[in-house]
């Protein structure tokens, strides 16, 4: 059984129902993500990007020359192209991803425009143990960056952030700097229009893993039976997507029925929402120094430097 299936079966038959945000991803849903980033209700994308245009020179300063650069994801945007032609002499480049379409396109684009920049792309799980032979130089760099912008670590519960950050600290190593995207709590009203955006990207983003299940696994059920609603849970401090029923409906896949109640919901993904005290206190947990750390000029993102005690 392919493991979509399988968590498909195994999300919805628990209670709340579930299913791994990692499944929004596909093709189509990574399309809707970059739309939803362009909305003027997403303000982290934009936070994210002014915190780089303004701190880029003292960020590069830090990091210094020589350098190994990794990045956590592909990296084709306009922040890591940024950084790269900030950095004074970096020794080589490695982008961290699964996809490998993704990965491939990014490179490309990176080899056109930093001509002599040492390229070693890696495909693979960031999420998972990485053999460090894949990340190994000759001749060695001054030391490892690991560059991880955005707000991904927020989709992660605090546990398996720790986990998270203490498995960057390894794979820094002693000397090495790790740079992290977090976003701020901040009034509620904000956080849910961000994630339940006027033109209505993320409920489509959201409803498109309803419709996997119907061509990926032959599912059947109502499309219109669910709709897209952003929650933010109090006590764990995150945004939740969720794709309630808004009538008595049902999920069938092969010979697996999910009875759904009016109101049942489908919890999809969690943004973690953090105060710069909270996050120092998560990276000190793991391991980590905060050194410093930048926010926008509304005090919506922030983004952290921290490195291996
Ligand atoms: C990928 N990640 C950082 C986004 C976030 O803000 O949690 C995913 C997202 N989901 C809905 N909108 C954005």
């Amino acid at each position: 059984m392919n493991t979509f299936k399988k968590d498909v079966l195994l999300g919805l038959s628990e209670s709340p129902r579930w299913l791994p945000c990692k499944y929004l991803y596909d093709a189509k849903g990574s399309d809707l993500f970059e739309k939803i980033c362009d909305t003027d209700d997403y303000y982290v994308t934009r936070a994210d990007l002014e915190i780089h245009e303004h701190q880029i020179s003292e960020i590069a300063q830090l990091i210094g020359p020589n350098a190994h650069l990794i990045e956590f994801g592909s990296g084709s945007g306009i922040k890591t192209e940024l950084l790269l032609s900030s950095l004074r002499a970096p020794r080589a480049y490695t982008p961290i991803e699964i996809s490998k379409t993704a990965l491939d396109a990014s490179v490309t684009q990176l080899r056109q425009r930093f001509k002599s920049l040492e390229v070693q792309p890696l495909q693979a799980d960031y999420t998972e143990d990485i053999d460090p032979s894949h990340l190994t130089l000759e001749p060695s760099a001054q030391r490892r960056v690991i560059y991880f912008p955005g707000s991904t670590i927020g989709n992660f519960t605090h546990d398996q952030a720790r986990a998270f950050l203490a498995r960057m600290r390894k794979m820094a190593g002693s000397g090495g700097l790790i740079f992290v995207g977090v976003d701020l709590i901040k009034p509620v009203n904000k956080l849910l229009l961000a994630y339940d955006d006027k033109a209505g990207i993320t409920a489509e983003f959201n409803k498109n893993l309803l419709q996997r299940i119907q061509t990926e696994l032959n599912g059947r059920l109502d499309l219109s039976a669910f709709e897209h609603e952003s929650r933010f849970n109090h006590e764990l401090q995150r945004v939740e997507m969720h794709l309630v029923a808004q009538r008595s409906t049902r999920i069938e896949v092969d010979d697996h029925v999910f009875e759904f109640d009016r109101g049942e919901s489908i919890h999809t993904e969690s943004s973690h929402k953090y105060s710069i005290e909270d996050f120092q206190t998560l990276a000190k947990d793991s391991g980590l120094n905060p050194m410093r750390f930048w926010l926008d000029g509304h005090a919506q993102f922030s983004m952290h430097c921290l490195e291996p005690v």
